[in-house]
């Protein structure tokens, strides 16, 4: 199956970072890409985070459906995944699934990034000699695909965790899915959090100074970053890992700006590999954590794990 990953721009930086024959008018495509046999293209729509989230729904659907269909029509490509803040824009990817021009199979590659980051979190508790039993644990974000996933598997490790939405519905929704000590709550307090993990659909950077508790950890998923370094150079003490990084071993480089050479993100890791499985099925919306568990397994057999914990790339 040859795949595509539809994403946006993550900065404004990124633009001047892409060979000019790639920028078409309001989409950006790669060269088609040789994976180890799979054959596709990373494409983003020429938009900045803030544009995808505030510009009118529809119009940025119209972009998403107008792009999925060249890349189905000019470029035969038979599953697309939606990257970054794609998939908030289109009720966790239901929506292009559901679009009746477009044939071909949908993922969001939530699942592997959802794994990856419980994953990450498990392992800088070991690193940094931590027992979770003692811990709090805050998740931003914690009603969105992601953030269910994480949820549902971490905080039953937890002594307390805070999840944590700006939605009460969906928090008192979030709360027949999760078991273990927890409360829900709208309020960013996460003063009192030893381990926070960022899965938000938030446009910028949404951790401040003022936020982290001492020797904080912070496992950020969200693109683009939660947290930045910036903040990170003013409060040395906390640590930033990065989540939904996974190691991609034979160095592919990765045409995306950012993508430190080696690594890829987990859920352009997802889609290559389902090509590579030629699994015919949509995921889309809510994680089935049987599927999360098969992604495991194919992260395994592909060797696209994560090996080692990073900040912005560079090794821990
Ligand atoms: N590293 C990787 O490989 C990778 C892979 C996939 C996705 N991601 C990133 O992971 C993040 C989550 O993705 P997703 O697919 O799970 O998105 P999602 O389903 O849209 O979930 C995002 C959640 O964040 C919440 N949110 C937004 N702003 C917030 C704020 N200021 N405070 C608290 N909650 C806030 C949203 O709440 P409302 O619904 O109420 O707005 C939503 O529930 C995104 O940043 C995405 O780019 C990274």
């Amino acid at each position: 199956m040859k795949f595509a990953t539809l994403s946006h721009l993550l900065n404004e930086n990124n633009i001047k970072q892409i060979p000019p024959s790639w920028i078409k008018n309001d989409y950006i495509i790669s060269p088609e890409l040789d994976i180890d046999g799979a054959k596709g293209y990373v494409i983003a729509l020429n938009l900045l985070p803030k544009q995808v989230i505030e510009f009118p729904r529809e119009y940025i659907r119209n972009k998403i459906i107008e792009t999925a269909l060249i890349a189905q029509n000019k470029y035969g490509v038979e599953i697309i995944q939606l990257g970054a803040l794609t998939t908030s824009v289109t009720n966790g990817a239901k929506w292009l699934a559901d679009q009746k021009e477009y044939t071909g199979f949908v993922t969001h590659g939530d699942s592997y990034t959802a794994s990856v980051t419980i994953h990450a979190v498990l392992k800088a508790l070991e690193k940094f000699n931590k027992n979770s039993e003692e811990l709090i644990l805050a998740i931003i974000g914690a009603y969105g695909i992601i953030g269910e996933a994480i949820s549902k598997i971490l905080v039953p490790h937890f002594k307390f965790s805070k999840l944590i939405g700006r939605r009460k519905e969906k928090l008192d929704e979030l709360t027949t899915k999760i078991k273990g000590n927890y409360e829900t709550t709208t309020e960013l307090y996460i003063k009192d959090s030893d381990v926070i993990v960022t899965a938000t659909s938030h446009p910028t950077a949404l951790l401040k100074e003022k936020h982290l508790k001492k020797n904080a950890i912070v496992v950020d998923v969200s693109q683009p970053p939660n947290l930045t370094q910036d903040i990170l150079a003013l409060r040395k003490d906390v640590i930033r890992i990065d989540g939904g990084l996974v190691d991609f071993p034979r160095a592919y480089p990765m045409p995306i700006p950012g993508i430190p050479k080696g690594k890829n993100f987990a859920c352009i890791a997802e889609v290559i590999m389902q090509a590579m499985e030629n699994e015919e099925k949509n995921h889309v919306g809510s994680i089935d954590l049987n599927h999360m568990k098969k992604t495991e397994k194919w992260g395994e057999k592909y060797d696209y794990i994560l090996k080692e914990l990073t900040n912005f790339g560079k090794k821990i």
